[in-house]
């Protein structure tokens, strides 16, 4: 069911409201023909899975900053990147990133593929990506289904089959109401009303342009959707972080490998995290254990991390790890998690 008419009830929404985004060209700018450069959109993209706007806003600006466009990214150094992308969470997605930005440089010429095929060839780039860069970039008519667009379309249709389950049936519906005019801003104004209007709690139904034709409002079970199957409880691990300061201020520092959690970023030295950890210490040293773990919560688990600290003399030489200067360390490069055992370690 192709239906331009609905289609267009939120193009003149989106017209009127679209939020002001530094990797967006609006829809006046864009009417007047100004096209968005692919590296930020796909930059942009790639960074906004799994985070919020708000989170994303300054890393998108430190990095286009540094690096405005992809051969520039493609020639910064691995530790570099990393270090940039601390904080932001789901770290491969910054080795694929780096990963996608050579092969754009090498084998493209620096340009990003136009194509949604092309575009999927790139490391790092799914169906969602590609999507969106190839509707928001290039005018592609694509269908690009985030979250906030499988809970429109879900109370658009009062469409009750829980996700993920309901996965396909929402894509298609969201596929089905894609116009062939202005998909670019078409795909980011389903995202803007998912996230601005269309919200998960407290939907501002009033204000919304597809009220009309909604039926969760008709039925009032805007509240109940989407419906989601029931979450696993995530089961909990213990660690052992050792924060080890050489008496001239250094750290010992440890990138971890590149495959796996927290891969490339660097963190302290620390046992395996599981049920039971044992002593791992990196070095021979007079440990103190804080009396407070270092929480967080991984996409699959929860991780509850001693942390223990020592303070060591200049010859004394690491089995694990090395020593980072003083003047060379920023607590901004680690990820969440050793930042916060670093806290701690700071304010205990
Ligand atoms: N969320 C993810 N990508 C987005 C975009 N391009 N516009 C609005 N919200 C988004």
């Amino acid at each position: 069911m192709r239906d331009p008419a609905r289609a267009a009830d939120l193009l003149d929404w989106y017209d009127r409201h679209a939020r002001d985004l530094p990797w967006r060209v609006g829809p006046r700018a864009r009417a007047a023909g100004i096209r968005p450069d692919p590296y930020r959109v796909w930059l942009s993209e790639i960074m906004l899975q799994q985070t919020t706007v708000p989170a994303v806003k300054p890393y998108f600006e430190a990095f286009t900053t540094r690096w405005p466009t992809v051969s520039d990214l493609a020639a910064a150094e691995d530790a570099d990147v990393m270090a940039a992308w601390a904080g932001l969470g789901y770290y491969a997605r910054a080795r694929n990133l780096l990963k996608c930005a050579r092969v754009v440089a090498a084998e493209h010429g620096g340009v990003f593929p136009q194509g949604l095929e092309g575009l999927l060839s790139l490391p790092g780039v799914g169906p969602y990506t590609a999507g969106a860069v190839a509707a928001i970039a290039f005018d592609i008519p694509a269908t690009v289904v985030d979250g906030n667009v499988e809970r429109v379309m879900a109370r658009l249709h009062a469409e009750h089959t829980p996700l993920p389950q309901a996965k396909p049936i929402l894509t298609e519906m969201a596929a089905a109401l894609t116009p062939q005019e202005r998909p670019g801003c078409y795909a980011q104004a389903v995202m803007d009303l998912g996230a601005t209007i269309c919200s998960p709690r407290n939907p501002a139904c009033g204000l919304c342009p597809w009220r009309s034709a909604c039926a969760a409002w008709e039925a009032g079970t805007m509240a109940e959707l989407p419906k989601k199957a029931p979450k696993k409880r995530k089961p909990t691990r213990l660690g052992i972080a050792y924060l080890v300061r050489r008496v001239d201020g250094a750290w010992l520092l440890e990138r971890r490998p590149d495959k796996g959690l927290l891969g490339g970023m660097l963190g302290w030295p620390g046992s395996e995290w599981g049920e039971a950890p044992e002593e791992a210490p990196p070095i021979a040293a007079e440990w103190k254990a804080l009396n407070t773990e270092a929480r967080h919560t991984f996409t699959h688990f929860h991780l509850r991390l001693t942390v223990k600290t020592a303070l060591v003399p200049m010859d004394r030489p690491p089995e694990r790890g090395e020593f980072v200067e003083a003047e060379d360390f920023d607590p901004k490069d680690l990820p969440t998690v050793m930042r916060k055992a670093y806290d701690l370690a700071r304010s205990g």
